[in-house]
């Protein structure tokens, strides 16, 4: 059983948490392209970035999440964390098909979601989040699950009625999706992890959940269309 002093600080560092999620929620707001993301405005081009971004680090969180869990569980140490991420990597399995689907549905084929442009945001997202999860303190890939679940349940489900709402984007009503799924489970999913993390008393390992979280908010903004709707990156 906890002290009341450990629960304090529990309570305490998951607030430091929340303020990096909120960081990326404000971040995302700020973004003119994902500001119309989710609030249902964005025109069929900037929505298919959005996706096909979305596709190129998504597919990998089951990968990043389990081999955190296993090298975590192979450690011996925090037992609770390493079981919340193998079942994070089994949670977030298949994940990439919802997108698949909604940019089949906008008229994208697999092959050329496959071949667009990455932006450097989703390198820059994969390479720091692989190497945690591989090389890196295993459990700071909770840093980053904790800020993006938050960003989901704050805007996902939202996002998916105003763009319906919208009708601006042809054949969106087959095309909602990866954002509905994510508004309907992520609400449930951050107040898990918000009490199974404030159990976590280690300063270090706190420190290295909250420096993933905070990169990840600093990166995930880039993974929307940069400058005007006519400057974009992708080729299609
Ligand atoms: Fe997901
Ligand atoms: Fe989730």
């Amino acid at each position: 059983m906890q002290t009341q002093t450990e629960s304090q600080a529990g309570t305490q560092w998951v607030a430091l948490l929340d303020e990096e999620a909120r960081g990326l929620v404000a971040a995302v707001d700020a973004h003119p392209d994902a500001r119309r993301v989710f609030n249902g405005t964005i025109d069929a081009e900037g929505y298919a970035h959005y996706l096909i971004q979305t596709y190129h680090y998504a597919r990998w969180s089951t990968p990043i999440l389990g081999e955190a869990g296993e090298r975590l569980k192979q450690s011996g140490r925090h037992p609770e964390l390493a079981e919340l991420l193998i079942q994070k990597a089994g949670e977030e399995q298949g994940h990439e098909k919802w997108l698949l689907s909604d940019l089949k549905n906008l008229g994208w084929h697999h092959d050329q979601v496959e071949t667009a442009r990455r932006s450097p945001a989703v390198d820059a997202y994969t390479g720091w989040n692989f190497f945690t999860s591989r090389s890196g303190v295993p459990t700071a890939v909770l840093g980053t699950a904790y800020v993006l679940e938050y960003l989901s349940q704050t805007r996902a489900g939202v996002g998916a009625e105003r763009l319906l709402a919208t009708a601006a984007i042809p054949n969106i009503h087959k095309s909602v999706t990866f954002l509905r799924s994510h508004g309907a489970l992520d609400g449930d999913h951050v107040a898990e992890m918000a009490r199974i993390l404030e159990g976590l008393t280690d300063p270090e390992e706190q420190a290295a959940i909250l420096f993933s979280a905070r990169a990840t908010r600093s990166i995930y903004p880039g993974i929307f269309r940069e400058g005007t709707p006519s400057g974009h990156l992708l080729a299609k």
